[in-house]
């Protein structure tokens, strides 16, 4: 089983998950990453990165680093914004063959409400399996994600 772990992370919480789920697994990595940059303020962030989930803007990726169709499964990562997945995420799941291999996901919050944005993206995804919320590092209940994530490890198997 040839695993791939795709992720996108604006302020690195998604992206330390990836490397712990990549590693347990022994699985590849990639990083999703728009032609456009994000603003580095977080106000900034808020507007912009709000308004693209807003108004469901799937932006222009970077060319991806690894090739998708070789891999047999993938396991992807997201943070929440604005309730949702991320825009990169969506840009990545406009190829359905891409979607099909999605068994796993795993979202990165703030600590909000993340239903809405499974309800959006586990219909993009025929043959997710496992799924698991866990928390930005700023909030006190982040000190459950190590557990969690090794839950989710035990689920992909
Ligand atoms: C544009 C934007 C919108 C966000 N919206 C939400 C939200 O609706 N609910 C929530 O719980 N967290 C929200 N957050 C917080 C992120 O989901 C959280 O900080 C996450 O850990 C970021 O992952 P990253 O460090 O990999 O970028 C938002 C963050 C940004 C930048």
């Amino acid at each position: 089983m040839k695993r791939l772990v795709v992720y996108y992370s604006l302020s690195g919480n998604t992206r330390e998950a990836a490397e712990t789920i990549a590693r347990a697994l022994e699985a590849d990595l990639m990083e999703l990453e728009t032609e456009k940059s994000m603003p580095k303020n977080f106000a900034a962030q808020i507007i912009v990165g709000g308004g693209q989930v807003a108004f469901n803007h799937i932006p222009k990726l970077k060319p991806l680093t690894k090739d998708v169709a070789s891999y047999d499964e993938i396991i992807l990562g997201s943070p929440i914004w604005n309730s949702k997945g991320v825009p990169a995420v969506n840009a990545f799941l406009q190829d359905e063959e891409t979607a099909k291999k999605v068994t796993s996901l795993f979202f990165l919050s703030g600590g909000g409400e993340v239903e809405k944005g499974l309800t959006a993206i586990t219909k993009l995804l025929p043959n997710l399996k496992n799924t698991v919320s866990l928390l930005d590092k700023k909030h006190a209940d982040s000190k459950n994600n190590d557990e969690k994530i090794k839950e989710f490890i035990g689920q992909i198997g």
